[in-house]
């Protein structure tokens, strides 16, 4: 069990929550090593040791840390990065190259240059300029990458509209125009600086339901045919992307990934046979399931005000800076006062964060045992992208992040200083 109650407190992974905020300070993520794990190990048992052929890269962006990926690393994953950034933190981290995709709809030439030096496993192309800048430094540094491209499947995906990325006007991948396609292809199969692997597409972000999956991979699976029919060439690789949903609230029903998996791999398979092809690698890239769930935010409540017959808000001492997903996405989260969890519910709060926005709210009405400033608020489901889109607004440091295993608790990520965060900001000397 990740998460216990214990003595009116809540523990994580072993750890008491308020204990961890009174030794490391709040804002403070706690991120649970053992939830991770058992993440990567139910992908092998449901994926990985169930078929052959089949890989999957954590989508490093949901949570990129350099000891993140030594857990993925330990857990036999490989992982996706998409900025040169992530790839360097791979490099740090010692990543296996091989191990290692990158993805992204504008990779500079210096990060390709980067990828193709590190020897990455995989490159997902985003256009055709792209491929023509691989070739040229391919050929300039006498190496050889291995590309997929990625292409919109132009399928209508149930989830916000800022993380849904299938949809047929996209800035990700091309869309599905011969004319378009054809020419990039043919160049991809007869280019001797690279290896043509094959298809990727990533159709969004938190998703419940497989049919969007399913209506993607069968649309990647006639352009594999048609690359068959057209060149007489067959792909090695399939990349169906992430977008596995988590629970967040209630109301999330998080599906297995057999349910996503198994009548996506049916459909490959079935398809496969009956049109005589190989049937391709088949690759997955997920992120926030991996991760999300494995994470708590801890906030110290300080300001607490009524408004009458309005509502009463309790301000936490973050917000919007260490978890930007209400404030961008009108994401949903759930938590609880930490440092009262067997207390029963006695009032409706709404807890806002402390940067100057008004959309700075991270969850309204929730029922909380009678709040009081120095409570410890714990937000779940904060894994995945919390750390990794926390920024500076308002001045506000990016806090510490503790990884926590069977009660054992390490600080992975110290917290920012101010000092650190004006260290590149230079005053010119016509203003000294
Ligand atoms: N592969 C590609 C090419 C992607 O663009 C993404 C996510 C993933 C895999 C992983 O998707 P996941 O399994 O994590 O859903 N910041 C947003 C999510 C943006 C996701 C962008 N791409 C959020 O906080 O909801």
């Amino acid at each position: 069990m990740i998460k216990e109650i214990k003595n009116n407190h809540l523990y994580w992974d072993g750890c008491d929550t308020v204990e961890l905020a009174k030794n490391y300070g709040t804002p403070l993520y706690v991120i649970s090593q053992t939830a991770i794990e058992n993440e990567c190990r139910a992908l092998q048992k449901q994926f990985i040791k169930k078929y052959d052929n089949v890989h999957v890269a954590y989508a490093s962006k949901a949570f990129n840390h350099l000891a993140m990926l030594k857990i993925i690393e330990k857990e036999g994953l490989g992982i996706d990065v998409v900025s040169g950034g992530e790839l360097y933190t791979a490099i740090c981290a010692e990543f296996p190259a091989d191990r290692i995709e990158f993805n992204g709809n504008n990779k500079s030439d210096e990060e390709l240059e980067q990828a193709i030096d590190y020897e990455v496993g995989r490159i997902i192309v985003d256009g055709s300029q792209e491929l023509d800048h691989i070739i040229a430094i391919c050929r300039k540094k006498e190496k050889k990458a291995n590309v997929l491209f990625r292409i919109t499947p132009e399928v209508d995906v149930k989830t916000h509209q800022f993380i849904s990325t299938g949809q047929k006007d996209s800035k990700f991948g091309l869309p599905l125009d011969k004319e378009l396609l054809l020419p990039i292809l043919q160049q991809a199969i007869k280019s001797p600086e690279i290896n043509f692997y094959g298809i990727h597409f990533h159709i969004g972000s938190q998703l419940f339901d497989n049919s969007t999956h399913l209506k993607a991979a069968e649309v990647a699976l006639q352009l594999v045919l048609m690359i068959k029919e057209t060149f007489d060439y067959e792909i090695k690789e399939l990349n169906y992307g992430g977008g596995f949903g988590v629970r967040y609230t209630q109301e999330d029903k998080r599906q297995s990934y057999a349910y996503f998996l198994d009548p996506l791999m049916k459909l490959t398979e079935d398809f496969c046979y009956k049109n005589d092809l190989k049937r391709p690698t088949i690759a997955i890239e997920p992120g926030r399931s991996i991760v999300a769930e494995a994470g708590i935010s801890l906030h110290t409540i300080g300001n607490i005000k009524t408004l009458p017959h309005i509502r009463k808000y309790a301000a936490i001492d973050g917000g919007m800076t260490d978890n930007i997903r209400p404030g961008l996405y009108q994401a949903s989260y759930t938590g609880m006062l930490a440092n009262k969890a067997s207390q029963r519910p006695e009032e409706t709060v709404t807890i806002s964060g402390k940067a100057c926005e008004s959309t700075d709210i991270l969850i309204e009405d929730i029922e909380v045992p009678t709040i009081t400033s120095g409570d410890i608020f714990a937000t779940f489901t904060t894994g995945a992208y919390g750390y990794a889109m926390a920024n500076n607004y308002n001045k506000l440091a990016i806090p510490a992040v503790v990884l926590v295993n069977k009660g054992h608790a390490e600080t992975i990520v110290k917290r920012q200083t101010y000092a650190q965060i004006i260290q590149n900001e230079r005053i010119p000397d016509s203003l000294k």
